[in-house]
């Protein structure tokens, strides 16, 4: 039962990976060209951030296992694995050339560089399908939780959430506004990232006998663990290298996106971010029984990061 939140970070990473390692096999039917390209992506080296924040909404740090129980725990497993394709899809989508048009990401070259633009579409549709299926197969007493759990995914990752977000991204790029633009740049970073954050949280937590007492001062902490995770990887779009990111800086900028360094300057958006830090451990002190390391020692780790 690791309690220093690098302990409780590690371990969570780990329990997911080996799951992950030995569930693939189940999942994805051997040698095929779509496969490959699902399992290049999942597998280039992700932080599993969001993983991660299923865990530790379903775990205590003092709960924490050291390895996966699959007879008691399966379901919060196949749940951080639901996110994780879900974001992975997201990723290869983002990086297509209509959208963002990268060439590395996690270290790698990007998908459609790797394949081609044909099948990083379908490894995203793939990726996408495959996470309501895996939440399909939750084992759980109450039945509700299925269906609250496919819900919960997608206000994260559809047209209400992740879809969105990236929707209004693109245009604003392409074509800017004029007015209001801190509340529309806000507004993006909450649904292009923030909402499957908080989904991720809110996955975990709805795992638990006594979800419905946390529900809500999550969901707040979560939304703000959002936005702060999506203003450190703007700021680290400027200030960050190659090497550490595993994807090519100074994207933003040259691209004309609506950042938060690009729109205060980086003093600013370093203090916003510390605002936000300050913020996302207030709103969890609004409930004793989650003033815990992982939840109070997040925002600060999501703001100091390097990648
Ligand atoms: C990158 O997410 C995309 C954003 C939403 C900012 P991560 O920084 O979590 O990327 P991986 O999963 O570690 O590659
Ligand atoms: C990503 O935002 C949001 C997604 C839903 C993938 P970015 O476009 O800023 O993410 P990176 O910087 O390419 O990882
Ligand atoms: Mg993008
Ligand atoms: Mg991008
Ligand atoms: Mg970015």
């Amino acid at each position: 039962m690791p309690t220093h939140l690098s302990n409780i970070l590690k371990t969570s990473k780990q329990l997911f990976d080996s799951f992950f390692e030995s569930y693939t096999k189940e999942l994805f039917f051997p040698n095929t060209r779509i496969t490959e390209a699902c399992l290049y992506s999942l597998r280039a080296g992700g932080k599993r951030i969001r993983p991660i924040f299923v865990i530790n909404s379903f775990f205590s740090p003092t709960e924490l296992p050291l390895e996966t129980n699959l007879k008691k725990h399966k379901s919060v497993y196949l749940a951080s694995l639901a996110v994780e394709c879900i974001h992975t899809y997201s990723l290869i989508h983002d990086d297509l050339p209509a959208m963002d048009n990268d060439d590395t990401r996690r270290g790698l070259p990007t998908c459609h560089i790797q394949f081609d633009e044909a099948t990083a579409i379908l490894a995203g549709d793939t990726l996408n399908s495959l996470s309501f299926y895996l939440l399909s197969l939750l084992e759980t007493a109450d039945p509700t939780a299925i269906r609250d759990s496919i819900q919960i995914l997608h206000q994260g990752a559809g047209i209400r959430g992740m879809i969105l977000g990236q929707m209004e991204d693109i245009e604003e790029e392409k074509n800017p506004s004029t007015k209001d633009q801190e509340s529309k740049l806000t507004s993006i970073h909450e649904k292009k990232t923030g909402a499957l954050i908080e989904a991720s949280f809110l996955l975990g937590n709805r795992l638990r006998p006594d979800w419905e007492e946390r529900k809500v001062v999550i969901s707040s902490y979560a939304q703000e663990i959002g936005l702060l995770f999506q203003i450190t990887d703007d700021i680290l779009d400027v200030e960050g290298n190659l090497e550490d990111l595993g994807k090519t800086p100074g994207k933003d900028a040259k691209a004309g996106k609506l950042t938060y360094p690009g729109l205060y300057g980086m003093e600013t958006a370093k203090k916003l971010r510390d605002e936000s830090v300050a913020k996302a451990i207030s709103l969890i002190s609004d409930l004793p029984s989650l003033n815990n390391e992982f939840f109070l020692g997040l925002p600060k780790y999501i703001a100091e990061r390097k990648n």
